[in-house]
């Protein structure tokens, strides 16, 4: 009876995961106004695609809308743009509609933004490397007039492309891609269009990279590996796909304890969890917990490097924190 009779499990915990410099940033952004302007605060899109996130946030009284015309007309209350970023289109109607506003867009995909205008400026054709739909695309291809930037998802899709002009053309990706897909990608454009021009450094953010790494150490040698992280988030979702490929039988993506199905988990000895870049770290505990009540768990870190990037606060609120 008790512990003893519980089959015993090794949980190798990915390092680093979980909340990036930029979803840090983002968060404290939204929590920052509410503590200098009061509720409400709106906040346009999910400010980091997680569901435990929003709805903390919520309840300590942030809006959450989709679009800027869901704000009230004449509002003093600050409108807070997510992390993905938005396209120019957004900043422009804020302005129009003196609105306050304030910008919560990681850096590290702002970055991607200028590099796609510093092309556009110097003639270049532009190809988007990411996934159709989501807003950090709908993001960056608004920085430029309709037309201008080609988004690609596939390698298929890079055999199709047909640019203006082979002679001038550019890449700039989504910072939340798999590493490896993107570097195929990028491989078959660079064999099609010798000229093209990428980014000094990849877009692909240090966090997802990192995140990516931890998981293709851990998936090869656990019997089965839970992504921490929203449908929605991508990348949680690469995270998941880079464990099975890395040789991991199961991997499944998993918002809280509740959505585990203990059907796959059922039998095993050894479990990778990591968490994708938007989700909390106390989602993590909670599964451990929950398999803490089934196994007999003992846990060890693997690490696959070592972050330390701090990104300050919108300067606006960066202020107002001083003068507090
Ligand atoms: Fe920024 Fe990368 Fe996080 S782009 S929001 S640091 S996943």
């Amino acid at each position: 009876s008790g512990s003893s009779a519980k089959p015993s499990l090794k949980v190798l915990l990915c390092s680093p995961r979980g909340f990036c410099a930029g979803v840090v940033r983002a968060i404290d952004s939204v929590e920052q106004a509410l503590k200098i302007y009061g509720p409400p605060v709106y906040v346009r899109h999910e400010i980091v695609h997680n569901r435990y996130v929003v709805e903390s946030l919520r309840a300590k009284g942030a809006i959450f809308v989709e679009e800027l015309a869901e704000v009230p007309e004449g509002t003093k209350a600050p409108v807070i743009f997510s992390a993905h970023g938005v396209p120019k289109s957004v900043p422009d109607e804020a302005a129009g509609r003196n609105l306050f506003a304030l910008d919560a867009t990681c850096p590290l995909v702002t970055k991607v933004h200028r590099e796609a205008e510093i092309h556009y400026k110097r003639g270049r054709e532009i190809v988007l490397i990411g996934h159709a739909g989501h807003p950090e695309v709908i993001g960056t291809m608004g920085q430029l007039p309709a037309g201008a930037v080609s988004l690609i998802e596939t390698l298929d899709d890079a055999d199709r492309f047909a640019p203006r002009d082979a002679a001038s053309l550019a890449y700039v990706t989504q910072t939340t891609l798999s590493v490896q897909d993107t570097a195929a990608i990028v491989e078959r454009l660079r064999q099609r269009f010798p000229a093209i021009v990428g980014p000094h450094k990849e877009d692909i953010c240090y966090a997802t990279t990192n995140r990516q790494e931890a998981v293709q150490r851990v998936a090869p040698i656990v019997d089965a590996m839970i992504v921490v992280g929203a449908p929605n988030s991508s990348n949680s979702q690469r995270l998941r796909e880079v464990a099975e490929r890395a040789g991991c039988a199961h991997a499944a993506l998993v918002q809280r304890a509740a959505d585990i199905d203990w059907g796959a988990f059922g039998n095993i000895a050894r479990l990778g969890i990591t968490a994708g870049a938007s989700a909390p770290e106390i989602l993590v505990e909670e599964i451990i917990d929950a398999f803490a009540a089934r196994y007999d768990v003992s846990v060890e870190t693997v690490s696959a490097a070592e972050e330390g990037v701090f990104f300050p606060l919108p300067r606006a609120l960066r202020e107002n924190q001083a003068a507090e």
